[in-house]
């Protein structure tokens, strides 16, 4: 009973946060909610993260039923739609979720959004063929009570992503060593997973695969001398060095799930 407790209050204070701060907010200039804010932060968003139309294929759910648990402002919904995927999102956060209903509104595209809280959906076990979580396990008061959710909603030829951030990476470490804090660190819940832990939190899927990725890119994040010997000096010696060699090393570790 106290640990329902707990966790419902540390929901509370999750949801607190992210209807405050919104992922992303500060990085663009346009008033929230038009069309050039969903712009700057698409191509802010796809500049910083140029892996993941990579590793993630926007365009390959046509028809397909996706949840998105966690979807903020709806950045990646509006590109599943795009792609013609029949997209739901939920989130915690009502202040997101407006955002989500603009960015659809300028994109011209169907989104059902719903305030829920993605330990505990609304929706019929077996209900979408690929659940999507990116950035967002990391960040949740319950994260296994999640998984355990995507795995009851997702259909069993279905798939899961996720996506989480590697403790044992480079941003990490170089965030340790220069004293400069990650995006977010102030919010109530911040996780960060090597590869094994993530492996086993995930344990509810049948088939889990792990790709460690996101290496240094040159970003509008840093500025002043820090941003000259990070866009400058950093990002190019670290990606002459053979993939293979730093793989293990990437922020991100996305993860590819089948039931
Ligand atoms: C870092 S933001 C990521 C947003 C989006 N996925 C993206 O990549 O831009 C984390 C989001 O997860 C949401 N979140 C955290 N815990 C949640 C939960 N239990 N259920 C649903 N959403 C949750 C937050 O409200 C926030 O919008």
């Amino acid at each position: 009973m106290e640990n329902t407790i707990d966790a419902l209050s540390r929901t509370e204070d999750v949801r607190r946060y992210w209807n405050e701060r919104i992922h992303d907010l500060e990085m663009t200039e346009y008033s929230p909610g038009t069309a050039e804010f969903f712009r700057d932060l698409d191509d802010y968003r796809f500049d910083k993260l140029r892996y993941l139309p990579n590793v993630v294929d926007f365009n390959g759910y046509r028809g397909k039923k996706l949840l998105e648990v966690g979807c903020g402002i709806g950045t990646d919904l509006v590109r599943f739609a795009r792609g013609g995927a029949v997209v739901t999102g939920i989130d915690l956060s009502e202040t997101a979720l407006g955002l989500a209903a603009d960015n659809a509104r300028h994109a011209g595209v169907e989104m059902k959004l719903e305030l829920a809280d993605g330990s505990a959906m609304p929706f019929e076990d077996r209900s979408f063929d690929v659940v999507y979580g990116h950035g967002v396990l990391q960040y949740a008061a319950d994260p296994k009570k999640i998984v355990e959710e995507c795995r009851r909603v997702v259909k069993p030829d279905g798939a899961a992503i996720f996506m989480v951030y590697n403790r044992l990476s480079w941003l990490n470490a170089l965030s340790k060593l220069t004293r400069v804090e990650l995006e977010h660190e102030d919010a109530p819940v911040l996780v960060k997973y090597s590869i094994s832990e993530f492996r086993s939190m995930l344990e509810p899927f049948g088939e889990v695969r792990i790709v460690p990725e996101r290496f240094p890119v040159a970003s509008r994040l840093h500025g002043g001398w820090k941003g000259l010997l990070f866009n400058g000096v950093f990002v190019g010696s670290f990606n002459v060095l053979p993939r293979s060699w730093v793989r293990p090393l990437g922020w991100h570790l996305m993860a590819y799930c089948s039931p």
